[in-house]
């Protein structure tokens, strides 16, 4: 199967609701109002002056017949017009861009600050690549649409209005005549070209399928010899070139009467005007120089009723565009980043960090398969608690709703004795350091990532970090030390040096809460000893959760929680929970043992 890029702007129909709802974009150009409208002001002034033209040469051709002192000063008036025109494009384009590029470099900024204050579920039902293209494509859409679109719109109304008008005023019979004819056959034009536009998106659909035969069993050219499949593949390959032929000579077919088309309709419609215009100059009804400007108006209006189509499309694009942003804007944000206090509230004393009472949850995605039930765990300041469990269990979900990234569906959650939902999640969050499963570090030096614990670190506290983190001794062997630089989500460093990295960023933090979630999972057994140093001293007398897989991670917890079935079935220390016969904890110590 051929991938497509599923990044493409739909076309929305332009309704007066949908136009209502698009005014509100206005904001963003309200500050420029006065440029805008300036741009608007020489745009109608261009068209404008364009459609002088043709009187104008037109004149110059009758002047020849009839008076010849008249050529020169027509023909510098023209050179006026010609000077006016450029003037008046310029101002043009370089308005509509100011404007443009201003106005939508807040709208950008309105977006990516809205998205950064949305909810940890809108990623995750949506892929970050597909967002990101959506933004640049939909924000492109628009900005073609203020650079070029609607000037083009406009210019074709002015054309085509003026132009009828000034027609109408030089002959209204030849007028008449020409819109009887004209208008259909370009219509019919543009419905003609659009089947064959289509007609040969199909041809190129299906040569990327063809080839993607070509790709699939080359790339598993070994799979295809053993099971001997050659002969198939072969057919298989033929099948679809010749179906790409037969559709493209069809296509063929098509673009060959579409010429033909062209010229009977076209220039036959051009031969017929001219014709009608020579026999009104016979009866004295036409000046020869009128019917030379004639021409050219019809042929300037022909193209602009023939740009229509295109320019209507894509203003239904940019409808499409537009409503796709709006509704992203529409999504409802996280919390407020204003009036949202910095501090939490005083811990109620003798009250557990955190405590989960009885939480069912289940992800939004999947609202069926719920993920805890009755789930309940006690954390006291100051207490390391390891939770253990079998993959899948929901080791990762708890640290997620210990976040706050999610909203559990019933039950409770309080830190402090305080009831989550009472606390701003920034203030809460603000108290945490979590090194995730999957450390994924920024593009940038290894300094800004470990600073990214506390933007305002001093250079001296971010290497302490790196040290207790026992990441400095890797570090300071790169030749630019902290400088380095470690490519796109941190590629460049191994997955041991990355974790490392995440855990000097949570050192630097200095948090509350600590929340490791199997930060040792996959790395060798050196490397894991070096991590290991390092969580203990960071989890030393902090609030912790620790998911971990290795006994010697869980051993030392001051309590161990088994979860299974959604909920904590064990909870006690090593010595305890070994002491249970059947135990689940036990089996989990046994198998790691043998
Ligand atoms: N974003 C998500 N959307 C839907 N289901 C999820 C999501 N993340 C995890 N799950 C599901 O929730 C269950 C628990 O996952 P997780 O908490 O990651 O388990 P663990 O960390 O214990 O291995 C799994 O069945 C997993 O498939
Ligand atoms: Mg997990």
């Amino acid at each position: 199967m051929a991938r497509r890029s599923g990044s493409k702007t739909p076309k929305k129909p332009i309704t007066w609701k949908a136009l209502k709802r698009i005014a509100r974009m206005y904001v963003y150009i309200r500050p420029f109002q006065g440029e805008f409208l300036l741009g608007m002001l020489f745009l109608l002034l261009s068209s404008g002056s364009n459609l002088a033209f043709p009187a104008f040469l037109g004149d110059l051709v009758d002047a020849a017949q009839n008076d010849a002192a008249r050529i020169n000063p027509i023909a510098l008036t023209l050179g006026g017009l010609l000077l006016a025109q450029a003037v008046f494009s310029f101002g043009r384009i370089v308005f509509f861009e100011r404007v443009a590029q201003r106005a939508l470099a807040a709208l950008r900024q309105a977006m990516y600050g809205h998205l950064i204050d949305l909810p940890l579920p809108f990623f995750h039902q949506r892929r970050v690549g597909e967002l990101t293209s959506r933004l640049q494509s939909d924000i492109g859409v628009l900005q073609e649409t203020f650079t070029s679109t609607l000037a083009e719109f406009i210019r074709q109304i002015v054309v085509i209005t003026g132009g009828i008008a000034l027609l109408t005023y030089t002959s209204w019979k030849l007028t008449a005549f020409m819109l009887a004819i004209l208008p259909v056959v370009i219509l019919l034009a543009v419905v003609f070209g659009g089947r064959i536009r289509k007609y040969s998106k199909q041809v190129q659909d299906a040569s990327a399928d063809s080839n993607t035969v070509v790709e699939e069993s080359l790339s598993a050219i070994a799979t295809v010899k053993a099971y001997t499949n050659e002969d198939r593949e072969r057919s298989r390959y033929k099948e679809s070139t010749l179906h790409v032929a037969r559709l493209a000579i069809t296509g063929g077919i098509l673009r060959g009467a579409f010429a033909s088309f062209l010229i009977l309709g076209l220039f036959g419609a051009l031969v017929a005007v001219v014709w009608k215009g020579t026999s009104l100059i016979a009866t004295g009804e036409l000046a020869a120089g009128q019917l030379f400007s004639f021409v050219i108006y019809s042929g300037f209006i022909g193209g602009s009723i023939g740009g229509m189509a295109d320019v209507y499309a894509r203003l239904q694009k940019a409808v499409g565009a537009t409503e796709a942003l709006l509704d992203m804007l529409d999504e409802a944000i996280e919390e407020s980043s204003e009036a949202v206090p910095t501090t939490l509230p005083d811990p109620l004393p003798g009250t557990p960090a955190v405590s989960f009472q009885e939480v069912d949850f289940a992800y939004p995605s999947r609202p069926d398969v719920p993920v805890l039930q009755g789930f309940s765990l006690d954390i006291d300041p100051g207490m390391q608690v390891a939770l253990v469990g079998p993959s899948g269990a929901g080791k990762t979900t708890v640290v997620q709703l210990l976040l706050r990234f999610h909203e559990a569906a019933e039950g409770s959650l309080a830190f402090y004795g305080h009831p989550s939902t009472s606390l701003a999640k920034k203030a809460w969050r603000a108290q945490t350091a979590w090194v995730p499963q999957d450390v994924i570090l920024f593009g940038h030096s290894i300094r800004e990532n470990i600073a990214y614990g506390r933007p305002d670190a001093s250079d001296a506290d971010i290497q302490q970090a790196a040290k207790e983190a026992n990441a400095w001794e890797f570090i300071q062997r790169f030749p630019d030390g902290m400088d380095t630089q470690i490519g796109e989500r941190g590629v460049q460093l191994s997955g041991g040096q990355r974790q490392r990295i995440a855990i000097a960023r949570a050192v630097l933090r200095d948090p509350q809460i600590l929340l490791l979630d199997e930060a040792t999972s996959s790395l060798d057994a050196e490397s894991e000893g070096l991590v290991q140093e390092a969580l203990q001293r960071l989890m030393q007398g902090r609030t912790s959760l620790v998911i971990a897989h290795r006994l010697s991670t869980v051993r030392t917890a001051d309590r161990i929680a088994f979860l299974d079935g959604g909920r904590v079935v064990e909870f006690g220390t090593h010595a305890e929970l070994m002491t249970l016969a059947d135990g689940k904890y036990r089996h989990f110590v046994d198998q790691q043992m043998r």
